[in-house]
């Protein structure tokens, strides 16, 4: 990533409580739906950011963490924030969830919160099932479309920026099609503590990033991109949100 891009996305993301959306009830929530597991897991936090749901893994399991993510920046943060919480079953790894570097059945849990988008849903469930051991975990949030019968605007933008969002049904149906056994679904909106950990503190923050790149033509239209994102949340979530999805292999 482009030095100056990735300066951009710190100073955009990191002094928020978290880097995508999420809350410690939702990652204890998803981790409560995986039964079958040894006592002391081999987790891997694919896009960890800085790692509101790696600390939480490492509270709630006796299991050893490697967290990765492509801004080893926001990795730093997570073990800042580790060390503060007297955590040390947490390993940060700079490393891009499209080339990850383990071998196969390496680990009991893959979990990604907000981060799959990057490669898209069905290319993360499909090409990271290798890493899992047989009967594996994989907990992963995405944004769907519940209803996609959505205003063409709310359409059009999310079509631009994420052309591979599903609808439910076909996020369901692609699980099964790699061969897990989905274990349990369920959406963000139920837990309102999501958007107080990002959509809040981000609406406050952008004015003071906004000044920081008023000269930066191309920042400022990531900057409205996100206002937008924003905006078209509390107008059409009923058409769209975050939904948790647990599987096993
Ligand atoms: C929306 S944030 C979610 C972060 C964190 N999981 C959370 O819920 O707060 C997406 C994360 O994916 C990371 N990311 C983007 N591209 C990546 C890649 N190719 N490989 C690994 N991580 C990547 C970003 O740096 C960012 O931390």
């Amino acid at each position: 990533m482009e030095e100056e891009l990735k300066q951009f996305y710190i100073d955009l993301f990191a002094p928020l409580p978290r880097c995508g959306p999420g809350s410690v009830e939702t990652t204890r929530k998803a981790f409560s739906f995986l039964k079958s597991q040894p006592k002391d897991p081999k987790i891997l936090d694919i896009g960890a950011g800085t790692g509101m749901s790696t600390i939480e893994l490492a509270k709630i399991s006796d299991g050893k963490i490697i967290a990765i993510d492509i801004i080893h920046e926001y990795l730093d943060i997570l073990k800042k924030k580790a060390s503060i919480n007297g955590i040390d079953n947490i390993e940060t790894v700079k490393m891009s969830m499209d080339s990850i570097e383990y071998k196969d059945e390496t680990f009991d849990i893959l979990w990604s919160e907000g981060s799959i988008f990057v490669i898209g849903f069905e290319e993360g469930i499909k090409s990271w099932k290798r890493l899992l051991k047989p009967e594996g975990y994989l907990a992963v949030s995405d944004m769907v479309w519940f209803n996609k019968d959505a205003p063409i605007e709310v359409i059009e933008f999310w079509d631009s920026c994420y052309p591979q969002m599903l609808e439910l049904n076909e996020a369901i149906e692609m699980i099964k099609k790699y061969g897990y056994n989905l274990i349990a679904n369920f959406k963000f909106q139920e837990d309102p503590d999501w958007w107080e950990n990002l959509y809040i503190p981000l609406e406050n923050h952008l004015p003071e990033v906004k000044k920081k790149y008023s000269h930066k033509k191309e920042f400022l239209a990531e900057i409205e991109f996100t206002e937008q994102e924003i905006n078209f949340f509390k107008k059409y979530s009923n058409f769209y949100g975050y939904m948790f999805y647990i599987m096993q292999k």
